[in-house]
């Protein structure tokens, strides 16, 4: 079963959602859509997922999933906004509840999260429909303990765990990342068929070629300067762990993960109407 999948690139973000469905008319997943959020102003827009409601209207899906592969740290969810004007249900997997832990202690929030704040809380291997194609939630952990990829049809969702071969793979250095983790739930990914199409969560294109997101089994087992056939475990942590510690933190994590964590609920507004975000000074 082959899917239909329309993709919306984020400039801001560098993420990729994407409308996953089997024709005009049929039922629909959105899966990772994004809220546009600007640091400086704190204001939020919906530029982004007011694109794929158009998308979605103009092809009269109806969307059922509305799914996660993890608490995004570099962007706010647009999930409940789009819930809010198409409909479905929120899916992430179950190892959110993990997430929601540590961020809320580091936050100090006093609202207890038990992650019935999703609509559906995924196991690793789970199966569920979008109308007639069948779709299954891989657990794929390492660059957070909760990650998921989404089977649907011949497609994966692959969330942050590989990026386009020539990027490589995504960052293990968060709470409860671990590279070695990351490298054998790629390596499962990649036992895959070869023909298996591969969908991105994020591209942070080289200099000189635009941005892309769809790739296969046999191109990243081949190619893939991070993690491709022939380099070993143990290669790859010291690679991975060595470029982690090069990385800064992403601009929007203190703003996404306390947003993302609460299935993309925007805080309630305080009693001046205006809703707050808050930021941890040392503590991450
Ligand atoms: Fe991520």
């Amino acid at each position: 079963m082959k899917p239909l999948i329309q993709p919306f690139f984020d400039p801001a973000t560098s993420t990729v959602s994407y409308v996953v469905h089997s024709g005009a008319g049929s039922d629909c997943a959105i899966i990772d859509p994004v809220l546009d959020f600007d640091p400086k102003s704190g204001r939020t827009s919906t530029t982004n997922a007011d694109q794929v409601i158009a998308f979605v209207r103009e092809q009269k899906l109806n969307v059922t999933w509305l799914l996660e592969t993890h608490a995004h740290a570099d962007h706010l969810s647009g999930a409940p906004y789009l819930q809010k004007h198409l409909g479905g249900q929120i899916g992430i997997g179950a190892g959110i509840k993990d997430v929601q832990k540590a961020f809320a202690h580091v936050l100090n929030r006093k609202d207890r999260l038990d992650g019935m704040e999703f609509g559906r809380l995924f196991e690793a291997g789970e199966t569920f429909t979008i109308g007639p194609l069948q779709a299954r939630a891989l657990h794929v952990p390492g660059h957070t303990p909760a990650d998921m990829a989404y089977q649907i049809g011949d497609a994966v969702f692959v969330g942050d765990t590989l990026f386009m071969p020539d990027v490589g793979t995504a960052r293990c250095d968060f709470p409860g990342g671990s590279a070695s983790v990351l490298y054998r739930s790629v390596r499962r990914l990649l036992e895959l068929p070869p023909a298996t199409r591969l969908f991105m969560c994020h591209d942070y294109p080289p200099a000189g070629r635009g941005p892309q997101w769809e790739t296969t089994v046999a191109e990243q087992r081949a190619a893939n300067i991070h993690i491709r056939d022939g380099i070993s475990e143990e290669e790859f942590v010291a690679m991975r762990t060595t470029r982690d510690a090069t990385l800064s933190m992403p601009t929007l994590i203190l703003p996404a993960i306390q947003v993302n964590i609460s299935a993309g609920k925007l805080p309630e507004a305080e009693d001046n109407g205006v809703r707050y975000l808050r930021i941890p000074l040392d503590a991450i």
